[in-house]
């Protein structure tokens, strides 16, 4: 469990169905098409399957209410996928808020308390995010983050279909940081996120 000034971030547990069904019935996004929930019945089927992962996939948790007000995890990967030998030190954030909880500052408290996390506990040493060019808030978040723009992918990926179905491809920015630049960012800088 990690703990910031107004949040919890914790592993799901059965009970968040309900709050989980209401921010993803209608993913704000298409790289998060493929998880929406059409029902509380696969509401409660995904919280099953992440009943147990309790590293790198916390629910975002308002510490006043109790209540689910969003999702963030990112898992250990290999910096280069074809060296089968090299330490899985990079990590990738994938983030979200349900919309009324979205401009309230929420979404950067729970990844600066994630980022630290992962690089003092989990021994991360360079975190990317990926986020469509048209996802401004994403993108401002990295910034703020202290994360670098690495560069844009043209027509990098796709989620969704046009209607004529063909994929939409969508243009992608990576921004990342490294543990080195995450540290000196700190000493630059006081945080008030965490408690
Ligand atoms: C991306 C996403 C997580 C960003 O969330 P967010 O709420 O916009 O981000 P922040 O936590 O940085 O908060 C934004 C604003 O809240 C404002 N804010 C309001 N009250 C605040 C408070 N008490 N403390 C701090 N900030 C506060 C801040 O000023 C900030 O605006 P600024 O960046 O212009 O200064 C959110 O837009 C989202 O869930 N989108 C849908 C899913 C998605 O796109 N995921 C990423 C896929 S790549």
């Amino acid at each position: 469990m990690i703990e910031t000034k107004r949040l919890i971030l914790r592993p799901f547990s059965k009970n968040d169905a309900k709050d989980v069904y209401e921010y993803l019935k209608e993913p704000a996004v298409n790289c998060f098409a493929s998880m929406k929930l059409h029902s509380m019945e696969e509401a409660e089927a995904e919280i099953k399957k992440r009943a147990g992962e309790t590293a790198y996939y916390f629910a975002i948790v308002l510490k006043d209410t109790g209540k689910v007000i969003g999702e963030i995890s990112a898992y250990p990967e290999r910096g280069d996928v074809h060296d089968t030998t090299s330490v899985p030190d990079t990590f990738s954030p994938c983030w979200m808020l349900g919309d009324a909880y979205q401009g309230k500052g929420y979404a950067y408290e729970a990844a600066y308390a994630f980022f630290d996390y992962l690089f003092r506990e989990k021994s991360a040493r360079r975190i990317y995010a990926y986020t469509e060019d048209d996802n401004f808030p994403s993108q401002k978040l990295c910034k703020k983050l202290g994360m670098r723009k690495e560069g844009t992918f043209l027509e990098f990926v796709s989620f969704v279909n046009n209607p004529d179905g063909t994929p939409r491809y969508e243009n992608t920015i990576q921004y990342a940081i490294l543990k080195k630049e995450w540290e000196g960012e700190k000493n630059g800088k006081q945080n008030n996120c965490l408690v």
